[in-house]
């Protein structure tokens, strides 16, 4: 039987290609999403993934959406946590409730969906996680106090929980996207999109979703046993760590 992959804003942008890839790749496939209905519907009636809807910034809801796909499609072996927000705005500006919003999403959402499938997969001595961050995790970004400190602390999160699965077959890793084209990148302004962000990244261009799709495929897979607590950056050499 093939594995279950269970995939966090699984339905737009670079979710929704990992989705698919992680599908080509002959994984049962759940796409989670929190909000857009009409787009988590066509996501399905094109691919025949499922979809379920809950926020990951909550803790009891990630408990209930995980039993569910549980009892529908089967263990959880693969958890790409992928769904994030962006509340960009300058520091002076930037509200307690864009801070919370980004961590509480971004970071937490990470606790509380792994935290959910962890000791699954330490009872069946299999896992992969793959979280996936952000270029501006690691170099900081203006305008992403909220969002850089998020991304950082999915880094931490990784190489801890590493170290914690390791004995148990279980990886866990972390992808550090650059600027992907996808509808959260297009939201910056075409200004400083044109001006200030692609001029920066050397190989001339915005990442495809597909390209970080086929990295979390690599990580996901059983060839990848070998590989834990790492960080695969693929930014188009805009940043190198
Ligand atoms: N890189 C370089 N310069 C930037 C910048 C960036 N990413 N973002 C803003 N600036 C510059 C602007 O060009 C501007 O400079 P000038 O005054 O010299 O023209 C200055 O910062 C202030 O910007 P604004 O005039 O736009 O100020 P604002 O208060 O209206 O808006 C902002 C500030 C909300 C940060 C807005 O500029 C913005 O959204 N910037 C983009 C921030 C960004 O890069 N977000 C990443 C989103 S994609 C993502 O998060 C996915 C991922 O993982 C990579």
């Amino acid at each position: 039987m093939s594995r279950v992959a269970l995939v966090t804003g699984g339905t737009r942008g670079i979710g929704a290609a990992i989705s698919v890839a992680l599908k080509n790749a002959g994984y049962r496939v759940a796409a989670n999403y929190a909000g857009n209905d009409e787009k988590a519907n066509a996501f399905h009636d094109a691919t025949g993934i499922a979809v379920f809807k809950w926020d990951v910034s909550d803790y009891a809801a990630c408990g209930e959406g995980i039993a569910k796909i549980e009892s529908e499609i089967g263990p959880v072996e693969v958890l790409v946590n992928n769904a994030g927000i962006t509340r960009d705005a300058m520091f002076h500006k930037m509200t307690p409730q864009q801070w919370h919003e980004v961590i509480n999403t971004n970071l937490t959402g990470l606790f509380n969906m792994t935290h959910q499938v962890w000791t699954g997969m330490r009872d069946r001595s299999f896992g992969r996680i793959v979280n996936i961050s952000s270029i501006n995790g690691q170099k900081g970004q203006m305008g992403q106090a909220n969002y850089s400190a998020a991304k950082a602390g999915d880094l931490g999160f990784t190489k801890a929980l590493a170290q914690e699965g390791a004995a148990k077959n279980i990886t866990v890793n972390a992808i550090c996207p650059g600027y992907i084209g996808t509808e959260m990148v297009l939201a910056v302004p075409e200004k400083v999109l044109n001006e200030r962000i692609i001029p920066q990244i050397p190989v001339g261009r915005l990442g495809e979703p597909e390209e970080i799709a086929r990295c979390v495929t690599f990580l996901a897979s059983d060839d990848a046993g070998f590989i834990t607590g790492s960080t695969l950056t693929a930014n188009g050499g805009q940043f190198f760590v």
